[in-house]
């Protein structure tokens, strides 16, 4: 119940959003179509009592619009040149359409209608065409290819923590080796002289060679 308002409000944005798509601010029907396909766009108005209807697109913000084809009412119809062939209409001014084939990947962009009765001008909603790059066949080699990667990665990865785990038992056992090797000996020599140490210190004939020694001399 406390997510109501907020539904809601999500509701409300999207009926205003798809609401003002025809008050040309940019807005625009998505419409997705894979290089090569075919595609229809609706340039659908409230009044059909049209004398002619140009198709234009913007594929960039920076770019002025340019004309893809016009078509009046007695027959006309006069496509571009990089549409001519590809494009044809309904000639139908109650739903007009448009529908391009082979789409190319330099097709995507908005489109919209600008209708024309005489003087009075009627646009219609806006279609952003997204052209997906490439067929299902090359979608394949791509998904191969990727495949190829991850497999080579996977790869790749397992043959350097092999190495770390080689290198680091190597490391291990190397220690191991090295902790007796040189500790022994110095704990041996230390042993050996404690043991002389001790042995002079607790050795009665020692010292007292020492002290004859000693006695001797003086
Ligand atoms: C065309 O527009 C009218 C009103 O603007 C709407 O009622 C109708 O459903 C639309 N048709 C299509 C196919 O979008
Ligand atoms: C589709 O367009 C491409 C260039 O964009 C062209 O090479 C090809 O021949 C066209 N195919 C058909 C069936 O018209």
């Amino acid at each position: 119940m406390k997510l109501l308002p907020l539904h809601t409000l999500v509701l409300l944005s999207v009926l205003h959003h798809s609401g003002s798509h025809s008050d040309g601010d940019g807005r625009c029907v998505p419409l997705f179509v894979r290089v090569g396909g075919s595609t229809t766009i609706k340039c659908n108005i409230t009044n059909s009592d049209q004398d002619g209807v140009y198709m234009y697109r913007r594929h960039d913000e920076k770019i002025r619009e340019e004309s893809v084809l016009y078509y009046y009412i007695d027959g006309t119809f006069t496509p571009e040149a990089p549409y001519r062939g590809r494009v044809e209409t309904n000639k139908d001014f109650r739903d007009f359409s448009v529908s391009i084939n082979n789409v190319s990947k330099h097709d995507g962009g908005v489109y919209w209608c600008r209708f024309n009765k005489q003087d009075l001008y009627s646009i219609s909603e806006r279609t952003c065409l997204l052209v997906q790059s490439g067929t299902i066949q090359i979608d394949k080699e791509e998904a191969d290819c990727k495949l190829f990667i991850y497999w080579g990665v996977i790869g790749g990865l397992s043959v350097i923590i092999l190495l770390l785990v080689v290198l680091l038992v190597k490391l291990c056992c190397d220690r191991g080796n090295y902790t007796p090797k040189q500790q022994q000996p110095s704990n041996g020599v230390y042993e050996v002289m404690r043991g002389n140490t001790a042995k002079a210190l607790t050795n009665p004939a020692y010292e007292s060679t020492q002290r004859r020694t000693h006695s001797d001399l003086s």
